[in-house]
């Protein structure tokens, strides 16, 4: 049963009036926005829309109804059966979280849980999106501004570290990997004294961005449970030069993003792919990408594949995948994740 209030930080994207027609059954749930507050339901999927309800939204001052983000599809489907397709462009691709990314984390007077969630969901949505098209318009900007605010956030509030941390779901999925991984690294690279976070969020994109290649992997590869073929290997691997050239051909040139899209797999003791190139070869976001997206792997639950703790997977990184990674800077994120907000 769907709930009657939206769960914080949900995404939304807010349509017209007129883009429902009377006499039409919506397959998709239609809430309502109270001024600031959050979407509350107002009718669910497949509920009829008549002319008799959209004269009393417009006799109560209503103009813009809100759809949740996953159930975008449904409301294109729904536009190409009502003979709307030319405004199939109208969708608003930046919910109000997004457009008001900046101002909401900077509100205090809303609680840091809130902020928090606020900031996960649109990060969830930026990747999802650079995931479903990487050339669409705007998304440069859309990905660099949720990397920027990460920085600006965690710069402003320490303390909101561990409380993201805390909110992460513990299932794989790789949205939600993209953007753990860049949370850990704005934190790991804002730890290391970095201060613009302009510069932070040039990593933090890149780690956005990092898995985009597994976009042309198939799901039931990704997810295959057991042990893959030689052949299903190669094929897994070859994400990182796949987005590569996804990002080129998109007109992304950013070389940070293309490095660490390319070597996010290498380690430093030569063991990784594609190349097997060595710590001295790889820059620090890679360097430190590469530590983010092992320990968010680690800890996550694949498959039949349990999550380790946050303990275990440290332990595992410094102790069984010695020379793996940069050990300075795996000790630093040891000290972040141990002790956020105090190191
Ligand atoms: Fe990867």
């Amino acid at each position: 049963m769907a709930p009657d209030v939206a769960a914080v930080g949900q995404e939304f994207f807010s349509i017209s009036l007129d883009q429902l027609k009377p006499d039409s059954v919506p397959g998709f749930d239609l809430y309502l926005r109270h001024a600031g507050g959050e979407p509350v339901l107002y009718r669910a999927a497949n509920m009829p829309f008549t002319e008799e309800v959209r004269r009393r939204l417009i006799e109560s001052g209503v103009h813009e109804l809100y759809v949740p983000g996953d159930q975008a599809e449904q409301f294109r489907r729904y536009q190409r059966e009502t003979g709307q397709d030319e405004d199939l462009a109208a969708i608003p691709a930046v919910s109000h979280e997004e457009a008001q990314l900046g101002d909401i984390l900077a509100d205090r007077s809303l609680p840091l849980e809130q902020r928090c969630d606020t900031l996960l969901g649109v990060s969830h949505a930026v990747v999802q999106a650079a995931f479903a098209d990487l050339g669409s318009p705007g998304l440069p900007e859309r990905v660099h501004r949720v990397a920027e605010e990460t920085a600006r956030f965690l710069l402003a509030e320490p303390e909101a570290y561990a409380t993201l941390v805390g909110r992460l779901r513990i299932d794989y999925e790789t949205y939600a990997h993209s953007m753990h991984t860049a949370l850990y690294v704005t934190e790991l690279v804002r730890s290391l004294g970095m201060a613009d976070p302009g510069e932070i969020a040039a990593i933090g994109r890149a780690a956005l961005l990092h898995d985009v290649g597994k976009a042309e992997i198939s799901p039931e590869l990704l997810h295959k449970q057991g042990r893959l073929t030689d052949l299903e290997w190669a094929e897994v691997m070859s994400h990182t030069e796949r987005g590569v050239t996804m990002l080129r051909e998109a007109g992304w040139d950013d070389p940070v993003c293309l490095d660490v899209c390319m070597n996010h797999h290498e380690r430093c003791d030569g063991s990784g792919y594609p190349h097997g190139l060595t710590c001295d070869q790889l820059a620090l976001p890679v360097r430190a990408v590469a530590i983010a997206d092992a320990f968010d792997s680690l800890t996550s639950r694949r498959g039949n594949t349990p999550a380790l703790s946050g303990f275990q997977a440290l332990w595992k990184m410094k102790r069984e995948m010695q020379g793996q990674f940069d050990s300075d800077l795996l000790d630093r994120f040891i000290q972040v994740m141990v002790e956020p907000a105090s190191h």
